[in-house]
């Protein structure tokens, strides 16, 4: 898609994903998140050893790389050059030959070779505004053999709007009081005003229309929801 109404995904990335500095200390602020769930999930949805998996705002490479000792080939996709840096730094140090590191989006990724057997995506499609997540979940889709597998974890708001004001107190009150290891209330409340987490009443809709089943939804509290999908 090269219309003159396209988004720009670098200038929605984030701009601390942009940041080397912020890039470095990532995988402690956000506590080294475990993928097994993840790999698992696919596996179960019939993902093999032989299977070809992209992960999409793949960030430092906490699920590409577990990934990579389980199936075949990884293809760990970020838009941001730090954060492209950091994957392409882990790769070269050997610790995986099997991940592939593009620099490219959700909107602007080129797929060369077979349709996928899965696709991964975490805490990162809430950085679309939502028309951008249709078109990226329709792309996602695309690029998937029937019965292929789609998990993403994101921050996901499961509440009516008149619930916002308390759900979001909650939340600040359980903040991090250290940026440099976990968010703080500063952090949610950027997420809140200036990224695109949707709700969950609109988010399942999207997913049916893109051509996904949903086969397994679970949410952690009301801002924390993972999906693993069956594309049609
Ligand atoms: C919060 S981080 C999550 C990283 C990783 N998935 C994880 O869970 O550790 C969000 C990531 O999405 C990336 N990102 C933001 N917008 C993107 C886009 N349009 N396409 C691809 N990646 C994007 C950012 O650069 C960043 O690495």
């Amino acid at each position: 898609m090269s219309a003159p109404w396209m988004l720009d995904e670098l200038a929605h990335a984030g701009p601390e994903h942009l940041d080397e500095e912020f890039v470095a200390n990532f995988d402690r602020k956000q506590g080294f998140p475990d993928p097994g769930d993840d790999i698992e999930a696919l596996r179960r949805h019939g993902v093999g050893a032989e299977g070809t998996v992209l992960d999409l705002g793949a960030g430092t490479g906490r699920f590409a790389f577990a990934a990579a000792a389980v199936f075949r080939r990884v293809i760990a996709v970020d838009i941001s050059p730090a954060m492209v840096g950091a994957l392409r730094g882990r790769a070269e140090t050997g610790e995986s030959s099997q991940v592939d590191v593009v620099r490219a989006g959700f909107l602007s990724y080129r797929h060369e070779g077979g349709p996928l057997d899965a696709i991964h995506t975490r805490h990162a499609l809430h950085q679309l505004p939502d028309f951008w997540k249709t078109i990226a979940l329709r792309r996602m889709a695309g690029l998937l053999r029937p019965g292929g597998v789609l998990r993403v974890r994101d921050l996901v708001y499961d509440f009516a709007p008149a619930q916002a004001e308390a759900v979001f107190a909650d939340w600040m009150a359980g903040a991090s009081e250290d940026a440099t290891r976990g968010y703080t209330a500063d952090d949610y409340a950027e997420h809140i005003r200036t990224e695109h987490s949707t709700y969950r009443w609109l988010f399942e809709p999207m997913l049916d229309a893109a051509g996904f089943d949903i086969a397994e939804a679970h949410y952690e509290g009301r801002l924390f929801g993972t999906y693993t999908c069956v594309r049609r």
